[in-house]
């Protein structure tokens, strides 16, 4: 690359610091007349005093562009260094500021530069400590997330699993479908089923026991192996179970075993095992979807929450409107949604299709998954409302409210009426894509003043007797609960969904992300609660606190250990604990480039997450977890 970014912190002036970048001209030509814009989660904040050897030209959320000083020119191998100050917050990490950059030379060109980590200017920082210990094993079975109770004794790995004689249909397709999951996650490994008989493999018998729980399942190992469940989730239970004993006594026969003979009998701990994924913030193509639902239900985790538009971008098609993904899934230097971070200079547009959402819809299915799409209401609404600007109050002033995320006038408003006829419309598509009956609408992070400012909210809310941002949140909430019950559908939404006044508590599902103290106050306001505090579950955040560490800071920093460790029902009296359905994990992808980012973050503490919903207490221990967890299939 002709160009090259460089970025440094250092924490003083406080509160939030001074950053320091320098563009590098690898060309062999002098670079004048130019810009330079580039992403970072470190924002120069509104207000900021001006920049030192640079000039401001324009940010929006993520994007920042500048100017050199008048009459500048780098030579070619020379450099250029500006300063700024005012920033939004102290950043935590290495990755914590510029993402991508671009150079628009003086006709217009965009040229991609290439960036390095952000640099701390006061001290070298330590390395990261290792995440994981060597772990040990509590018996030689390779098994996660580990069983409600495990009698085994070891035995000879067969060569693979078949269906004992008379076995019926539906069973041999599930079991073909274990082989076929464990095939699709690991394509170099012996394949661990077989519907004909092998020389070594051993048999597998299914019966059903209408006695046992949702889910669970009870496996008897003799020379033929017998698999009692009572529905068709517990037999895949079951099967996934045999197929990941299998696969590690065949490829870590040092390390693991199969058993001869014994019992498990295992029942999952919570009825929402789920992840979450953010494709807004980074696209990730339906094969990589598909692939990750796989890991998913190697683990068996139960619902994938899919975060389908958000302030970046609108990700799925909705015929009725073919601007939300024309406009709203389009972010580059001349777009209208301008690059934010990880992009590139270049225009890209990438959604799901509804054929698309479909086939990932019927694969997660016959994985045993629930898929409850996600489409951001009000806040977190950029993307919709550039897509359809006639949803925007002609009269309220540009930049009348910013989002945390620094985005302007980005909540969908309340008072105007197409919003409800849009919502609508794109509901109605949903309900034919997603049998799911939850539809999630966000309701996350409003920013204070929203609408404020708008003379149609104000109209509305002296009619309605609605006093302040929150109480016209929970209106518009009230509302939009009453178009999804229209739709035979169950509102799920973030947590503040309850402030205002919230919407009814009956059919509805809120996640508890700000605290697990927030769970608690929701449970006893009578609302059903799924836990996904911060603090532990977002898989994003940085796996220590060290500034070297990849990932974010916001939230703080988990170690696969407190991830682990995190007990959603902890603090819960015992009359509102079944109030919790169950946990996740969320993977916000505003730093997320790719595969192997995505890799290093989430594993090991999705197994952690999904071992802390399928395991009781008792039965959770770390060293046998981090022993277990070295082996995680990646994306
Ligand atoms: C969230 O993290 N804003 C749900």
């Amino acid at each position: 690359m002709p160009y090259r970014v460089e970025n440094s912190w250092s924490p003083s002036p406080a509160p939030a610091g001074t950053l320091t970048v320098t563009l590098h001209n690898l060309s062999d030509q002098p670079l004048a007349g130019f810009r330079l814009s580039f992403t970072a989660i470190t924002r120069v904040a509104p207000g900021a005093p001006a920049p030192e050897n640079a000039v401001f030209v324009r940010r929006d959320a993520n994007y920042h562009e500048f100017a050199p000083p008048a009459g500048l020119s780098v030579p070619p191998g020379g450099a250029w260094t500006f300063r700024a100050t005012g920033l939004n917050r102290a950043p935590m990490h290495r990755l914590d500021c510029v993402k991508t950059a671009y150079v628009t030379l003086a006709d217009g060109r965009h040229v991609d530069a290439g960036v390095g980590d952000l640099v701390l200017d006061s001290a070298a920082p330590e390395a990261p400590p290792a995440r994981l210990p060597e772990g040990r094993l509590t018996e030689p079975f390779a098994l996660l997330p580990w069983p409600a109770r495990v009698e085994l004794r070891p035995g000879e790995a067969p060569l693979a699993l078949t269906p004992a004689d008379g076995t019926a249909r539906e069973d041999l397709l599930a079991l073909a479908e274990a082989g076929a999951l464990h095939r699709r996650l690991f394509g170099a490994a012996q394949a661990a089923v077989s519907l004909s008989p092998v020389p070594g493999g051993r048999a597998v018998e299914f019966a059903r026991d209408p006695g046992l729980a949702p889910g669970a399942y009870r496996l008897a190992f003799a020379p033929t192996i017998r698999l009692e469940s009572g529905d068709a989730d517990g037999r895949r239970h079951g099967l996934v179970a045999l197929v990941q004993l299998l696969h590690g006594a065949t490829e870590s026969g040092d390390v693991f075993r199969f058993p001869a003979s014994g019992v498990i009998e295992d029942a999952p701990r919570h009825g929402w095992r789920a992840c979450h994924l953010d494709v807004s913030r980074h696209f990730w193509p339906a094969d990589d979807v598909r692939r990750f639902l796989d890991i998913l239900a190697w683990y068996r985790m139960n619902v994938f929450h899919w975060h389908l538009t958000d302030d970046e971008a609108w990700r799925f098609e909705v015929r009725a409107f073919p601007e939300l993904t024309a406009i709203g899934a389009t972010r580059g230097a001349d777009a209208r949604l301008l690059p934010q971070l990880g992009d590139p200079a270049a225009t890209r547009t990438a959604f799901y299709t509804q054929a698309e959402l479909r086939d990932v819809v019927a694969h997660a299915a016959r994985l045993g998954i629930e898929v409850v799409p996600e489409i951001e209401t009000p806040g977190h609404a950029t993307a919709m409302l550039a897509a359809l600007p006639r949803l925007v109050d002609p009269d309220e002033p540009a930049e009348s409210y910013h989002s945390v995320q620094g985005y302007p006038n980005n909540a969908l408003n309340p008072a105007v009426e197409a919003t409800y006829e849009v919502l609508g419309a794109i509901l109605d598509e949903m309900v034919e894509i997603f049998p799911s009956r939850r539809i999630h609408i966000g309701g996350d992070e409003v920013a204070d003043n929203s609408w404020l400012a708008s003379p149609l909210a104000r109209a509305l809310m002296e009619r309605e007797g609605l006093a302040g941002t929150f109480e016209l949140q929970a209106w518009f909430l009230r509302r939009l609960k009453g178009m999804l019950t229209e739709r035979d559908r169950v509102l799920v939404g973030w947590n503040e969904v309850a402030h205002g006044g919230g919407v009814p508590p009956e059919g509805t599902i809120l996640m508890a992300w700000q605290s697990s103290e927030v769970g608690i106050a929701l449970a006893r306001e009578g609302y059903d609660v799924v836990m996904t505090p911060g603090q532990a579950y977002y898989l994003d955040m940085a796996q220590s606190p060290v500034w070297l560490e990849p990932g974010a800071g916001w939230a703080g920093s988990s170690t696969p250990a407190q991830t682990y460790a995190y007990e959603a029902d902890e603090g819960f009296p015992e009359e509102l604990r079944a109030k919790v359905r169950g946990v996740q994990a969320c993977i916000w992808c505003e730093h997320f480039h790719d595969r192997q980012y995505f890799n290093d973050l989430v594993f090991p503490r999705l197994a952690a997450v999904a071992e802390a919903a399928w395991t009781p207490p008792k039965a959770k221990d770390w060293l046998r977890f981090a022993a277990q967890a070295r082996r995680c299939p990646g994306l």
